[in-house]
């Protein structure tokens, strides 16, 4: 028998649940406003992007483009329609993007091919940050008023909005975890800690005490420097716990730009701490972290990979991070891009290296090393 319909209260419920659900992930959140933006604002197709760094953005998440040839595509301030609204800050159309002698033409043949005419595009804003750029395009001429920049806008709000309920709900798991982390630290500190003190203590007490055997001093004396040796390791494992968000400063970045490029491609990205990391300066970290972003960018627009592993590691004196796809690998092209020269320049600045080629899945390995 067939089940019986849901009643309306209860449809309606579970639509809200999963809204509240795709609020609390952000990637979901924004791909479900993106969605309706053909519809609230009566343009053919839809597409986002979004904040990699303080002066580009990262295109993704489209709607009814025919080949999808936005995806990833970085824009840099100043740059075609998007990167007018990123100088800007204010809604920016043209009624045919090909023509339009009011936008750099680094895009052009990319709109053409997936013919793009009329396009508009909005910052989408909170509190005064820019949380990325809502685009919105034709498959013919179009006068765009008003209105339809209105309509975007509003979406534009509500995506912030969402952005923002799901960046608060993950910055308040990430805080807990340290939190607890610290909490952890101080109980053993207080407990074992004080208990390792005490025994010390002791053992060195006895060890003073007049007419004792030499065998039983020299037992004593041992015991006490084992003591000594466990308060140590101690210390080092509660300052390791409670390490302040600098020293794990690497991993967090290497872990959010994993993260941004799933969340942007849909192709998992693994990251991987192989070992206790020696501590960087600000500088060397920056450096390997934006090694290891463009070569997840590279990954995104080159490789057409299942998946990628970001590894971080000590060695040589140093920490290298490697980023390896299953990808179409290199090629026979030589390698004439202006990206990887200019990471190699920012690596060479703070004494690093890198490098890349083939690996055993036919895909490519990027490596980064800075010392330590
Ligand atoms: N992961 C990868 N898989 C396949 N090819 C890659 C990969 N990374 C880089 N490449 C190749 O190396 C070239 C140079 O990269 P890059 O200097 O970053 O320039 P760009 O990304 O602007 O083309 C790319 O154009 C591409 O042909
Ligand atoms: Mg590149």
């Amino acid at each position: 028998m067939a089940e019986p319909p849901l009643p309306d209260v209860l449809l309606a419920l579970d639509a809200e649940y999963a809204d509240i659900l795709g609020m609390l992930d952000r990637s979901a959140a924004v791909s479900r406003m993106v969605a309706t933006v053909p519809a609230l604002a009566g343009v053919n197709m839809a597409w986002v992007g979004e904040p990699d760094g303080a002066d580009r953005i990262v295109l993704g998440k489209s709607v009814n483009t025919p080949n999808g040839l936005v995806e990833g595509l970085v824009v840099p301030v100043g740059v075609g329609l998007g990167g007018k609204v990123l100088a800007a800050r204010r809604p920016v159309w043209v009624s045919d993007y090909l023509t339009s002698p009011d936008i750099t033409h680094h895009f052009r043949s990319l709109a053409s091919i997936e013919g793009m005419h009329a396009m508009i595009a909005v910052p989408i804003v909170h509190d005064g940050r820019l949380l990325g750029v809502l685009y919105g395009a034709n498959f013919c001429e179009t006068e765009f008023g008003d209105r339809t920049a209105r309509a975007l806008e509003q979406v534009a709000a509500r995506t912030a909005a969402a952005e923002v309920v799901a960046e608060r709900a993950r910055h308040a798991a990430e805080v807990a975890v340290h939190e607890e982390r610290r909490r952890v630290a101080l109980e053993l500190h207080d407990t074992v800690g004080a208990m390792l003190f005490t025994l010390g203590a002791g053992l060195r007490r006895l060890g003073e005490e007049p007419g004792l055997d030499r065998a039983v001093r020299d037992r004593l004396c041992a015991i006490e420097q084992q003591a000594m040796e466990a308060t140590a390791a101690l210390r080092g494992s509660l300052r390791v716990l409670s390490a302040p968000p600098e020293q794990v400063a690497l991993g967090v970045a290497l872990r959010e730009h994993s993260t941004a490029f799933q969340e942007r491609t849909g192709t998992p990205a693994r990251m991987i701490t192989l070992t206790e990391l020696p501590a960087l300066p600000g500088a060397r970290i920056a450096a390997l972290a934006d090694a290891a972003r463009e070569a997840l960018l590279n990954v995104e627009k080159h490789a057409a990979a299942q998946s990628v592993v970001v590894t971080v590691f000590a060695v040589r004196g140093g920490v290298a991070v490697s980023v390896c796809d299953d990808g179409r690998g290199l090629g026979s092209d030589r390698l004439s891009g202006l990206g990887l020269p200019a990471t190699m320049e920012r690596l060479a600045r703070v004494g690093g290296t890198l490098s890349i080629g083939p690996n055993d899945d036919a895909g490519v390995t990027l490596q980064a090393w800075v010392p330590a």
